[in-house]
């Protein structure tokens, strides 16, 4: 394909009034990738010079594009959306070469090879005018259909189309190359159509028939060239990008079981003899190593995981990194930058918030890390919290490798723990602890003798439950009550207690 005789006019203006959210449809993402992306990327891959039209909610559109071309492409504003031929007339300042590529923003399925078929066609038949058009017989669609009638051609909108949808089986896919001869001497005569008060691109091709210009076509398969005006339309492209996407991986040894449900965005790549599970959804920046797991209805994004890691059902990753044979989950939840080495587990309802943890170490029940750097071979029990918030900061816990966190664990960060020192089950870890070291931080035990007589004695009595609780609370304050370890007052002094 020649590309210094064509350039790219790509609309992108209208109002998307269609799909009811307010919003430009064209920044509405499909697989992870703005809608309009899908065509300027086709564009730039055939390396050729592209305009885009905008006009509603413009600034939007230009950061979206910018995002992924950086700054490649130009802009032009149609301020007043009056139709598809109107947003060309903006451009018109720009045209400087011999050939117009026209194409409508909203087509996220449309190829290359669509397009260099089209300029083949067009080159080789010396036409002054060709377009894609599909077959489409559907007569509830709002696409406008190509009339052939004796030796004439012209487009029908929808609107106003009242044949028989199966005599003009063809549809106009919103692709167009014309000359710039041509489209020089005939924009400015296409006049408002009475339905909709727009001026349509589609009457060049009329008038391109009118004056025996030469017009080819080219036939694109329907589910390519698909236009995106509703949210039905919407969703079915996406279904059609999905399945491609899904299609690809499995080409290239994925297995999923099913895959029906399965959700993952253009830019994720993963492994082979990897297996995806059903509902999973693996979203914007993800790569997944080969030979992993990811089960049932675990949502990852933008992760990176490595090979022969497994992660189990309703786990939720987002940005963060997940080395080899890791176990993430079930029901586990991993965020902002964490770190989770080769070998390490993370258990069910474990919250990880940027935080590192080291190879081999393992969270396996009920925590919350936060702002944590845990080393090597470290086990954090069950239903351990790292207090890394106090109301205003958040500060960072230290545990080196080899330590030993035992269950029902609160540490209050700042804090370290340093190499292979253990903490006691239900400890309030407040200062750091030496490396081998045991802390112990919690009350000491009391054990009343034959005080279980004394309360079935009150359970049986008048009193109701409330009072029972109250007046034990008053009769019988522990008298010799020892404390372990240290606790802070209200204002914060340490105050040393008995200690074991
Ligand atoms: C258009 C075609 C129709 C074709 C269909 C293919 C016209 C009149 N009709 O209809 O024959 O079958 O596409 O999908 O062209 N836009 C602007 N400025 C405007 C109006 C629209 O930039 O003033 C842009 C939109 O943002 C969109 C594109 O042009 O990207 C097409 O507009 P849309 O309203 O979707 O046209 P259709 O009704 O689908
Ligand atoms: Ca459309």
């Amino acid at each position: 394909m020649q590309k210094n005789n064509i350039q790219a006019i790509v609309l992108a203006a209208g109002k998307s009034t269609r799909l009811k959210t307010g919003r430009n449809k064209l920044i509405e993402k499909i697989c992870g990738q703005p809608m309009i992306v899908y065509t300027t990327k086709v564009l730039t891959t055939l390396d050729i010079q592209t305009t885009v039209v905008i006009g509603h909610q413009k600034e939007l559109i230009k950061k979206c594009i910018n995002k992924y071309h950086h700054e490649q492409i130009s802009f032009v504003i149609q301020e007043d959306q009056q139709g598809t031929a109107h947003a060309i007339n903006c451009t018109r300042e720009l045209w400087d070469k011999e050939h117009i590529l026209i194409m409508n923003g909203d087509m996220p399925l449309v190829t290359p090879e669509i397009i260099q078929a089209l300029y083949k066609k067009h080159i080789d038949s010396n036409a002054t005018l060709s377009f894609v058009m599909a077959h489409h017989t559907d007569p509830t669609t709002s696409y406008g259909r190509v009339m052939k009638t004796d030796n004439k051609i012209k487009i029908v909108e929808a609107k106003e189309f009242t044949g028989d949808s199966s005599d003009h089986c063809c549809i106009n896919a919103g692709i167009y190359l014309v000359k710039k001869s041509f489209i020089e001497e005939h924009l400015n005569a296409i006049e408002q159509n009475e339905v909709s008060q727009e001026f349509h691109i589609t009457d060049l091709i009329s008038r391109a028939s009118d004056h025996e210009k030469t017009i080819a076509t080219v036939s694109a398969p329907f589910d390519y060239v698909r236009g995106i005006n509703n949210q039905h339309e919407l969703w079915a492209a996406e279904q059609i990008q999905r399945s491609n996407i899904i299609k690809y991986w499995m080409e290239h040894g994925v297995r999923f079981s099913v895959a029906h449900n399965v959700h993952i965005d253009l830019d994720v790549v993963i492994g082979p003899g990897t297996y995806i599970g059903c509902g999973v959804h693996l979203l914007h920046g993800t790569k997944i190593g080969s030979h992993c797991r990811v089960h049932e209805y675990a949502a990852v994004e933008n992760v990176t995981v490595g090979d022969d890691t497994h992660i189990y059902p309703f786990s939720v990753i987002k940005n963060s990194t997940i080395g080899r044979h890791a176990h993430v989950g079930p029901f586990a939840h991993i965020r902002e930058q964490s770190v989770i080495a080769d070998n390490a587990t993370i258990g069910n309802f474990v919250e990880i918030k940027n935080s590192k943890i080291d190879s081999n170490s393992k969270a396996k029940h009920l925590s919350y890390i936060g702002d944590a750097q845990i080393g090597k071979q470290v086990n954090i029990g069950a239903g351990t919290i790292i207090c890394n918030y106090d109301g205003q900061k958040k500060h960072k816990t230290i545990i080196k490798d080899n330590v030993f966190i035992g269950s029902n664990n609160t540490l209050i960060a700042p804090v370290t723990i340093n190499e292979g020192a253990f903490t006691a089950g239900g400890s309030t870890i407040t200062q750091d602890v030496p490396a081998q070291a045991l802390a112990i931080a919690r009350t000491d035990q009391i054990n009343k003798p034959d005080y279980a007589k004394k309360l079935t004695d009150l359970d049986q009595s008048d009193e109701d439950e409330e009072s029972t609780v109250c007046h034990l609370k008053q009769k019988e304050p522990p008298k010799e009550a020892k404390f372990v370890g240290a606790t802070r007052t209200t204002n914060d002094t340490l105050i040393e207690h008995d200690s074991r």
